[in-house]
Parts: C-alpha cells; sequence; structure tokens
C-alpha cells in the first residue's frame, strides 16, 4: 500500500462520509489525493479538507483511477454497483453497508478484535460492520478472550444516525413539531413509518425469517463471523430511539468459564477503544450523550446475571457514526496503510 495513498469516499456529503473526513485528520492518516465523490445533486459543491478546497464529483464507474482507498457509505446498492468496479480499477474497497459483509471471500474486520483478517483480501473489499454488532463487541471482547464467549442476549437503543443524515432531520423536526404542540399522530413521517420524537420503535430494518429483523440477525451473523465463533448464540431486540448518534446496548453474555465482576472490570479499564465507566455508588454510568463525537466506548452496570450461570449482564454505549462507522473504516484503512 501506497504510504500517502490516494482516498475516495463515495457517499462524501453523508452523515458517515463527512465523518470519515473527520477521522482521516484526527487520526492523522496520511492522505496523497482526495477524492469527494456523491450524487449529481452534490457535484461540483466544495468541501474543505486540511485547509484545501475539494470539489465534489459524482459517483460513475470512472471515479476509481489512482483511487488506493475507496470508503463506501453511499447505500447498499450503490456499494454492490461500484464497489466491484473501484477493487477491479486497484482500490481497496472499505465498505460500510451491509453488501459483502457476510461473504467468505470478504473480511469482517473491527481492529481491536480481528485485524489478522485484513491479511487475505481476495476481492479488494473489506466491510465494516454493522454498527450495533461493533459496539457489542468492543465490550465482550475483552471478556471472550478470557472466558470464552457462549451467547448473546441483547437488546439495543439505537440513535437515529443509523438512518443517516435524513433520521437525524426526522428526529429534529419531530421534536420541535411536538414542543410547538403537534400530536404524535399528526407529525410528519418521512423516514420512520411511527412517530420517533417521544416514542421508541421495536423495529430497525426490515423483517426476515422467525420474527426478527434484519439488523438483528447481523448481530448474530456477524458476531459470529468476527469473533470466529461458527456456534456462538445470539438473540437481540433492535429497538429505534429518540437518541441521536449514539447507541446503547443492554447484554448479558454467558462464557465458558464463570467471570468475576470485579475481573472485568479490570479487564475493560486497560483495553483498547473502552472505557469502564461503572461506579454506581457514584452513579456513574454510561449514557449516549456522553459518547457522541467521542471514539472510546463505555461500559457499564457491570453485574453477575441473576438468571443464567457464567453471565454477565452490561451496558455499552458508543458513538454509532464514530466506532459504529467512520472511525472504524479509517481504523481498517490505517492498518491496511501501516501494514
Ligand atoms: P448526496 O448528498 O449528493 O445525496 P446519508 O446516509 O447521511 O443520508 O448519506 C448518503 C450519502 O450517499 C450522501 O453522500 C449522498 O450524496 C450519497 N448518495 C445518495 N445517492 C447517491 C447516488 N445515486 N450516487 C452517489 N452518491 C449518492
Amino acid at each position: 500500500m501506497n504510504a500517502n495513498p490516494t482516498i475516495a469516499i463515495a457517499g462524501a456529503t453523508g452523515a458517515v462520509g463527512e465523518e470519515i473526513l473527520q477521522c482521516l485528520i484526527n487520526l492523522d492518516v496520511p492522505v496523497g489525493d482526495l477524492k469527494l465523490l456523491a450524487s449529481a445533486r452534490s457535484a461540483g459543491k466544495e468541501i474543505v479538507f486540511k485547509g484545501k478546497p475539494y470539489i465534489i464529483e459524482e459517483l460513475t464507474e470512472h471515479s476509481f483511477a489512482g483511487v488506493d482507498i475507496a470508503f463506501f457509505s453511499a447505500g447498499g446498492s450503490l456499494s454492490e454497483k461500484f464497489a466491484p468496479i473501484a477493487a477491479a480499477a486497484g482500490a481497496i474497497v472499505i465498505d460500510n453497508s451491509s453488501a459483502f459483509r457476510m461473504d467468505d471471500q470478504v473480511p469482517l474486520v473491527v481492529p481491536e478484535i480481528n485485524p489478522q483478517a485484513l491479511k487475505n483480501i481476495p476481492k479488494g473489499i473489506v466491510a465494516n460492520p454493522n454498527c450495533t454488532t461493533i459496539i457489542s463487541l468492543m465490550a465482550l471482547f475483552p471478556l471472550h478472550e478470557k472466558y470464552g464467549l457462549k451467547s448473546i442476549i441483547a437488546s439495543s437503543y439505537q440513535a437515529v444516525s443509523g438512518s443517516g443524515a435524513e433520521g437525524i432531520a426526522e428526529l429534529e423536526q419531530q421534536t420541535k413539531a411536538v414542543a410547538n404542540g403537534t400530536a404524535l399522530e399528526d407529525l410528519e413521517k418521512n423516514v420512520y413509518l411511527h412517530p420517533i420524537a417521544c416514542n421508541v420503535i421495536p423495529h430497525v430494518d426490515v423483517f426476515k425469517e422467525g420474527g426478527y429483523t434484519k439488523e438483528e440477525l447481523k448481530m448474530l451473523h456477524e458476531s459470529r463471523k468476527i469473533l470466529s465463533l461458527p456456534e456462538l448464540k445470539v438473540t437481540c431486540t433492535c429497538v429505534r430511539v429518540p437518541v441521536t448518534r449514539s447507541h446503547s446496548v443492554s447484554i448479558t453474555a454467558t462464557f465458558a468459564n464463570k467471570p468475576t465482576v470485579s475481573e472485568a472490570q479490570g479487564l475493560f479499564a486497560r483495553y483498547p477503544g473502552i472505557q469502564l465507566c461503572d461506579d454506581i455508588e457514584n452513579l456513574v454510568y454510561p449514557m449516549p450523550y456522553q459518547t457522541t463525537l467521542k471514539q472510546d466506548c463505555l461500559v457499564g452496570r457491570i453485574r453477575e446475571d441473576l438468571v443464567l450461570d457464567n453471565s454477565l449482564a452490561l451496558w455499552v454505549v458508543g458513538d454509532q457514526v464514530l466506532k459504529g462507522a467512520a472511525l472504524n473504516a479509517v481504523q481498517i484503512a490505517q492498518k491496511l496503510i501501516s501494514g
């Protein structure tokens, strides 16, 4: 990999694309040249990166000549169409969509957990995992290394940033409308089927087999792949909540060996990307506003589960746009550049 790579961002104007640009700066990633790609609507507009103006171009088949790393964050169907074209042009694609995550030939990577998967990228595509899965596994991996993870029971509290800039706008507009006296039944809805202001929606992504949503099944299949645990048991309920951009997950995890709360706290206190935030005597526990715009995930409310043996209950919170998407993608790029 070129030490000063040419980097393209497909979806540069979106919620995740904008944050990828910021992460490139914050992580001091060397950028030789930059290509900012979006729809025809944005073509010709300008984005300033490190003091230099760049003109946004329309994403086309010809966008990737000379590109070393191409981030994709413009939705699954555009990834499906253009990621193979970018890879054929010689770029390594880091794809934020779910289009390639379960492809055996595509590594699915959280750099703190399975960086070794980046040694073999046969299709020139690396997949960035689902946001809820990344944040959950950041908390579970240190425990898995010590105790051997057997099963996960989880409920997520997912921010509207998971629906992109439009999801954030819908929450803002509905919140203002409710403050001005509009009844929930009368709110204007473009992104969600139900009000998201003053409500929670137990439905993220489309319904699939067995009454589970696609988002819930991503937690199952992606966790198995990232951890190389094909027998891992996962059940999950994913819920959209009126929070702008950090996801929270309530987890009961069962292990082969008995964990203790104090040992678990010690593991989190020294693991990269995770901060322990667990001091109930002083009413300290993680909340989504605390991780917004922060790189690390926070873990707290760690306790022995009262129902299942060898199990801990915990609460993990992380910025969906950062560790759940842009930051993880840029950390993958860092690994690729540093070899
Ligand atoms: P644009 O701003 O020009 O519409 P989000 O997930 O925050 O909604 O962002 C989606 C991203 O995907 C935006 O950068 C958006 O660009 C981009 N996008 C949407 N449709 C297309 C398209 N047909 N071609 C290229 N980029 C697209």
